[in-house]
Formats: C-alpha cells, structure tokens, sequence
C-alpha cells in the first residue's frame, strides 16, 4: 500500500481540507457519476457531505438496510441528511443479509458473511446498476494502518477481501479521508455542517447488532438485541462514556415469572471508559442506574431473566463481546 500523509488534528484547518477535498472529487469524476454507501458513522456521513459539496445530484448515496441495525437507524439518517438537503435512497436487502448469516455461530464467519453480502452481492449489484466509474469510500488513517499491521480486517480495504474494484466492478475508489484519524474526520464532519448526533456519534461496528449477539443471529434473536439496545441506550444518554452496549448471550438461565419457572435469555451490559479503544476500563455507573436498566430489561424485553453487568478491563476483555 503506498505511503499516505497523515493530517493530524492539531494541524487540520477543516475549512481548507474540504475546499481542497471536494475540488479533487470534482476533478476525479468530471461530469462522471459517483456512488456512496452511508450507513450514518462519522466516517461515512463526512464522505457523504464532501461528495454532495463536489458533485451534488451526481453522487448516488445509498443506505443499505441490512436488518441488523438499531431501531429505525435507517429513517433516521436519511432524514438527518434529508434536513441537509441530500437525497440518501434506503436498499432493503434484509433478506440477503439474513440468508448469509443462517447457522452461523463464529464471530469471524459472521463478520465474514456480512462483509460478502454487502461488496460482492447488494452494493456490487447497485454499482453495475448505477452505472457509477467511482466510489467515495470513508477509509481513514487507522484502517489503513490496522490492515498493514494485520491486527483488523477492515470491512473497507478491499485487498483484504481478494477484491480489484476496477476488475471486479469496473469503478475506482476514492478515498478523501485517508490522511485523517476519528478526531480529525469528526472536525472536518463538524464543519460541513453535520449535527452532533453525528459528529460526535458514539462508535458501532460495521457488523451492527449481529456483534452484540452470541451465536446465530436470527431475525427473532436481532429483535430481541434490537430491544434491549433501545433501552440501554435511552436509559444511558447522559453518561459520559466511550461506548456502551447490551449484549444477548447464547446460553438460557433459570428465571421465575408469575410463579412459574422460565428458563429463560440473559442480557449483559458493558459501559466503557476509553480514550482510543486500545484499553478500557468498565465504567462505575451508579448502582441504581444499573438496577433501573435491569428492572427494564426484564420487564420489557421478552422473555429475559438475568441481567448482568461486565467488570472486567480491555485487555484481556474486548469491548465487544464477540
Ligand atoms: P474491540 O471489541 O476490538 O472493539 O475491543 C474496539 C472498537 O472497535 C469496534 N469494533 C468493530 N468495528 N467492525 C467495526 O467496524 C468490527 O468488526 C468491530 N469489532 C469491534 C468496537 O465497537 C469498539 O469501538
């Protein structure tokens, strides 16, 4: 991989990082047509935004559903980009993603899964449609890095997926945030306009609500995860932490509900307080607050009767369970 500039956010000045950025895109594409996938990450959302300074209509951006996200996360980004007057068209290909990851249990398989179905089924099938010779693509400095030095596979670097996207789609990519790491990408989110809903998002992994299931995720086990994530992350909002998360395990727990036994799901929480994600340490959320969760997890997700909380520091824990 050729050697990339890093901009650190110290000497970033976003103003003239877009200009120069969307300038480029303008150039590289001509009177050409490019496409995007947004799925509402800081990162994506950027690249969204300078694609549109650059190209307006001519930038196709297409949110995928892939039925594993949060509650109603796709309507919600598209409106969000709605308000900032950018057309985002939602694709559901539920149905693919769900199909691809039937009597999976492996965390790598699944990620594996999600990972084919999205480049080489739906988004492969919507470049060919589009008739698109580019793609915007949100890869930052860290991805990069974390691929060379073999400690991720990143969703976004097609070397690691045996993919030549000019062989294989006959497009190019174009990568216009490459220099920069979170911090600055966040910046530059800032002043294009985004809100802080999205500049400052909390991080969620590409493999969405299929990594905070142990086991197979089912359309039935999603929409329990789904529910659980509803909660935590309404009861959670005020918390000033990394990341936090609910995670539905594999194995049944005996419960007791109106004086019957249930053998019945456990939920787990994890609050984390990091500054990169390297390490991380549980945060010491108050004890109520941690009663008040559980008391609604049992109560409104069916069928759970245990809820637990992880105290454990990364390493050797990881922040997401799978
Ligand atoms: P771990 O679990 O590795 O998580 O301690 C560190 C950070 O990375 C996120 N994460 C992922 N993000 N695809 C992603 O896009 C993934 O497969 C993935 N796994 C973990 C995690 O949410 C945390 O912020």
């Amino acid at each position: 991989m050729p050697q990339v500039k890093e901009i650190t956010v110290a000497t970033l000045d976003a103003g003239e990082f877009i200009k120069e950025k969307a300038a480029e895109i303008s150039q590289i594409v001509g009177d050409g047509i490019a496409i995007n996938a947004l799925s509402g990450g800081v990162d994506s959302s950027a690249v969204t935004m300078l694609g549109h300074k650059a190209l307006g209509v001519r930038l196709k951006t297409y949110f995928i559903d892939n039925g594993i996200m949060r509650e109603g996360e796709p309507q919600q980004i598209v409106s969000v980009f709605k308000k900032l007057g950018v057309n985002v068209e939602i694709i559901d290909a539920q149905d693919e993603f769900f199909a691809s990851l039937k009597g999976i249990t492996d965390p790598e398989e699944k990620r594996e899964a999600i990972t084919q179905t999205f480049y080489k089924k739906v988004f492969g099938n919507l470049v060919k449609k589009s008739g698109a010779k580019y793609l915007l693509q949100g890869t930052i400095l860290t991805d990069i890095d974390e691929t060379v030095a073999g400690i991720k596979r990143q969703h976004n670097v097609f070397e690691q997926l045996g993919i030549d996207p000019q062989e294989t789609f006959g497009y190019k990519i174009i990568e216009p945030l490459v220099q920069l790491r979170k911090d600055g990408v966040r910046k530059v989110a800032q002043a294009l306009g985004l809100p802080v809903s999205i500049y400052n998002r909390m991080p969620f992994p590409g493999p969405a609500l299929s990594a905070r299931l142990i086991g197979e995720a089912t359309r039935e086990r999603i929409a329990l995860v789904r529910k659980a994530t509803s909660i935590l992350e309404e009861e959670l909002v005020s918390v000033k932490a990394f990341q936090y998360m609910a995670i539905l395990h594999n194995d049944r727990v005996t419960g007791m509900r109106d004086n019957k036994r249930e053998f019945g799901q456990q939920i787990e929480i994890r609050c984390w307080d990091s500054i990169d994600a390297r390490q991380a340490h549980p945060t010491q959320l108050p004890f109520s607050a941690l009663e008040k969760l559980a008391n609604r997890l049992v109560a409104e997700v069916p069928g759970v009767v245990s809820v637990t909380y992880n105290i454990a520091a990364k390493p050797p824990s990881t922040m997401e369970a799978v």
